[in-house]
C-alpha cells in the first residue's frame, strides 16, 4: 500500500530520472517505450475495476499510477532519434543508415518480433522507472491488469501495447516485508543442463 499524499512536483523528475536510466542501457535506440501517468482521481478509480486480482485498493489510492507502454511503431521514429545521435557527434551518419534499414527491415516486416521486443523494452522500462522511484524513496508496485479494458478507458491508439502498469507512492506504515525468493541455485544454471531448461547447455 502507498501513502496517499501527491506527488504532482516530483513526478517529473522521477520521469527524468527514470528517462535518465533508460538512455544509460541504450534503450533509446528503439525508443519503444513509452508511458503515460495517471494522477487524475476518477481515472484512477476505473483503472482499479481492470485489475486481474479483486480488491486492488492500491491502484484507486496511489498518488501515481504509471502505464508503460510499448510503440509497435516504434521503428518509424528511429531515423529522428538517430538524427540527435548523428548531430551530437556520437554515431557515424553510415553506421545510423544502416541501423536505420536493419530496424525497418525486422520490425516492419514482422509484427511478431517487433510486439515481443516493444514488450522487452517496455519491461525494462518498468523495472528501471521502479529503480529511479526507490532512489527517491517511492515504493512501487507492478499490478496485473486487463489490457483491453485499459487501453479503452485511457484512449490508447492500438499502435500501443500497454506492458505494465505501476502504482508508485510513499511507504506506509504496515507494509509486508519482502517475501522468500527462489535461492540461486534454483534459478542459476551454468554450462550445466538443469530441470528448468528446455534448453540444454553444455
Ligand atoms: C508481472 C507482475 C504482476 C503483479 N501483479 C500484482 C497485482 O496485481 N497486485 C499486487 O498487489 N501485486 C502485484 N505484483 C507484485 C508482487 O505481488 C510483489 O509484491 C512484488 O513482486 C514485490 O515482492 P516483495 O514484496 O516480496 O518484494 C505483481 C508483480 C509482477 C512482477
Amino acid at each position: 500500500m502507498v501513502e496517499r499524499r501527491q506527488l504532482t512536483d516530483e513526478h517529473v523528475a522521477l520521469w527524468r530520472e527514470g528517462c535518465a536510466l533508460l538512455e544509460a542501457v541504450g534503450l533509446r535506440e528503439y525508443d519503444r517505450g513509452v508511458s503515460a501517468r495517471v494522477t487524475d482521481e476518477r481515472v484512477k478509480e476505473r483503472l482499479k475495476g481492470t485489475t486481474i486480482a479483486p480488491n486492488q485498493e492500491r491502484v484507486a489510492s496511489a498518488p501515481l499510477i504509471c502505464l508503460i507502454l510499448g510503440d509497435l511503431n516504434g521503428h518509424n521514429r528511429l531515423e529522428g532519434i538517430l538524427d540527435e545521435t548523428v548531430h551530437a557527434g556520437l554515431l557515424p551518419r553510415e553506421v545510423a543508415d544502416v541501423w536505420f534499414t536493419m530496424a525497418n527491415g525486422m520490425y516492419g516486416s514482422d509484427p511478431r518480433l517487433a510486439r515481443d521486443e516493444a514488450i522487452r523494452s517496455g519491461s525494462l522500462a518498468a523495472m528501471t522507472l521502479m529503480l529511479a522511484a526507490g532512489n527517491r524513496g517511492y515504493v512501487s508496485c507492478p499490478i496485473g491488469f486487463n489490457p483491453v479494458q485499459v487501453m479503452e478507458i485511457l484512449s490508447i491508439s492500438d499502435h500501443y501495447v500497454p506492458v505494465m502498469m505501476l502504482t508508485v507512492g510513499r511507504p506506509a506504515f504496515g507494509n509486508n516485508p519482502r517475501r522468500a525468493r527462489l535461492p540461486v541455485d534454483q534459478v542459476l544454471a551454468f554450462n550445466t543442463s538443469h530441470d528448468f531448461l528446455t534448453l540444454r547447455i553444455y
